[in-house]
């Protein structure tokens, strides 16, 4: 999935609902805001309990200069399967003008089959690498304010999202499903 928007428009706020009943998730927190959401850090424990297959919630905030470790986990995740990924900021984890790296890469294009879910956000889809917004089934688009994101997106979700959103947190939700059945992205007000 991925969730788009400009800065305070409601995609962690979203994810965070989405994700509340999530049995094995980690979350991946670039700029460290989640920790009230998920206390635990992605440490060698929950790394064992992703391994053996357990339930568990952990969460990675980066120390300064560790941002290296985002490929790491993304092995760990790759290997182990049947996890969720949330990744808070996508441009933090992939920046712009750097290649990708192969794990998250492989999360994307071969996740699916092993059962891993990757629910993405960003606040710059013309930044983020294709394969985010091409794998995606799902594409929740809250208020935008640049073209070049508007238009990136409708390439995915249709012409309609290229319409104002009135809502502060109101979103267009769009499925890969639908294409087939000409069904147009559909808004939704708000979450709560
Ligand atoms: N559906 C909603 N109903 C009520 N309040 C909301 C809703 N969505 C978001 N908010 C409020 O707006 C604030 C900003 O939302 P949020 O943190 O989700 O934005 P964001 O898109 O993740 O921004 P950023 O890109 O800066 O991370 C939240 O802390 C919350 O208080
Ligand atoms: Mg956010």
């Amino acid at each position: 999935m991925a969730l788009v928007g400009a800065t305070g428009t409601g995609k962690t706020f979203f994810a965070r609902r989405l994700l509340a009943h999530v049995p094995r998730l980690i979350v991946i927190d670039p700029k460290s805001t989640l920790r009230d959401y998920v206390p635990r850090p992605y440490d060698k424990r929950a790394r064992k309990r992703l391994e053996n297959g357990e339930p568990f919630r952990a969460r990675f905030a980066p120390a300064p200069g560790e941002d290296w470790r985002y490929e790491q986990i993304f092995e760990d995740i790759y290997w182990a399967g049947n996890v969720v990924v949330y990744i808070d900021e996508v441009y933090a984890v992939s920046p712009p003008g750097r290649q990708p790296g192969p794990y998250l890469t492989a999360l994307y294009t071969r996740g699916r089959e092993l059962g891993i879910g990757v629910v993405a956000a960003t606040q710059r889809p013309a930044w983020v690498p294709l394969f985010i917004l091409s794998e995606a089934n799902s594409y929740v688009m809250f208020r935008l304010m640049l073209d070049k994101d508007k238009r990136r997106m409708a390439e995915f979700m249709g012409p309609a999202v290229l319409g104002d959103i009135p809502d502060p947190y109101g979103f267009w939700l769009y499925q890969t499903s639908w294409a087939s059945q000409n069904k147009p992205a559909a808004y939704y007000r708000s979450v709560v």
